[in-house]
């Protein structure tokens, strides 16, 4: 049986790393491939910010998990300390004595195998399947395979792959830019949009498209139009409009419970609910909407909590928790008595906006005889000032 090799940081997984291993089983006719994350890489030192091993493993799993006749294996993570590729090697060969390995590397790791630790013993015990994967790199492969066949009787099979023109690195910066989506498998995204590897922001395309079926149609419209004011506002403020919009996208996520549904997910997200929530759907949707941005979608601190106050406010409000407040009671879809003058008032003075904002649903709670939230009334005093 021939066994291709894999093994990589897959910090993340991506696109690139699939297509590779699918190229190289067809290309070297392998009977199956093991994918090996690396506990440790030898040769480079992993970002501030990464993954743990075990993450990295979890996430590489999710990115071949449909792939025929592959299987990704713990064996760096399990033996720990640096992945030196010949203990790997030599271990793989005393389980499959009777097969042959095949390592399979990019142009840029075979053109500098003669500096990994033991080489020779590497290709002794194993065929090297090298991709070529940028253009122009043709000569220098051949220069090398020809002098590792001299020198150490290296046995070297070529992969032709259409270069795939993006390394993890690359995935990495673009994710900090709410880009690269399109590079990683969807599960793989998902797992590291919902706990922000790498310092990553989810595309807000996705945001939308992942959160809008999870939502009364009929609401639709004034997420949409939240997000849009959201946007505006927090450039007329300086606030970071993206941020704004990805708390607005969130801000109403669980609005479709009733009061029961909501107790359960605070009591599920372990949420201590004061007397007055805990009879209003109203104020705890605010919170469980916040508490869901936090744990489904990774939110930071200052976008949950501009999800968590957009109904109450608070003393001591931010920028980006103004502008998300504002933005729900102001939103092209609302009609109600004073909002001309509210919205007039949000892009040249804001806190008047807020001000006047609260104090209008201070007179409709007082109309429908309901308790005004100790929040509101302290986020009005704060404002006044
Ligand atoms: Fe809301
Ligand atoms: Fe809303």
């Amino acid at each position: 049986m021939r066994i291709g090799i894999y093994g990589g940081s897959f910090d993340p997984p991506h696109r690139g790393h699939r297509i590779a291993a699918e190229k190289a089983k067809d290309a070297l006719g392998l009977d199956c491939l093991l994918v090996i994350p690396a506990n440790q890489p030898p040769h480079k030192q992993l970002t501030a910010g990464s993954p743990s091993p075990e993450e990295r493993l979890e996430m590489t799993r999710l990115a071949f998990r449909d792939l025929p006749g592959t299987e990704v294996s713990d064996i760096e993570l399990s033996r720990g300390g640096r992945s030196y590729t010949v203990e790997t090697l030599e271990r793989l060969h005393a389980m499959y004595p009777e097969d042959e390995l095949v390592l399979l590397m990019g142009t840029d790791m075979f053109l500098c195998l003669e500096k990994w630790f033991r080489f020779g013993d590497i290709l002794r015990l194993a065929v090297i399947g090298a991709f070529s994967r940028n253009p122009g790199e043709d000569a220098d492969l051949a220069k090398m395979e020809r002098h590792l066949a001299e020198t150490c009787g290296a046995r070297v099979e070529r992969i032709e792959t259409d270069p795939f023109p993006v390394s993890s690195t690359q995935v990495r910066a673009l994710l900090t830019r709410r880009m690269g989506r399109e590079l990683l498998d969807p599960a793989v995204y998902e797992t590291v949009i919902s706990r922000r590897y790498y310092g990553a922001k989810p595309s807000l395309s996705w945001l939308r498209s992942v959160t809008e079926p999870l939502q009364d149609p009929a609401r639709i419209p004034h997420v949409r139009g939240c997000e849009e004011e959201a946007a505006r506002l927090a450039e007329r403020w300086g606030v970071s409009a993206e941020d704004a919009r990805e708390a607005a996208i969130l801000h109403d996520l669980t609005k479709k419970y009733d009061l029961a549904e909501q107790l359960k997910l605070c009591r599920e997200y372990g949420m201590i609910t004061d007397t007055l929530e805990s009879c209003s759907s109203m104020l705890l949707h605010s919170k469980t909407s916040a508490a869901e941005a936090e744990k489904r979608f990774g939110c930071p601190a200052e976008i949950v909590s501009a999800i968590r106050f957009h109904t109450t406010g608070r003393a001591g409000m931010t920028t980006l928790e103004k502008v998300v407040c504002l933005a729900d009671a102001i939103e092209p879809t609302r009609t109600y008595a004073d909002l001309t003058e509210i919205r007039k008032l949000a892009y040249t003075d804001l806190d008047a906006a807020l001000r006047m904002s609260f104090e209008g649903t201070l007179q409709s709670l007082a109309r429908r005889g309901l308790d005004v939230h100790p929040a509101t009334l302290q986020a009005l005093e704060d404002l006044k000032k």
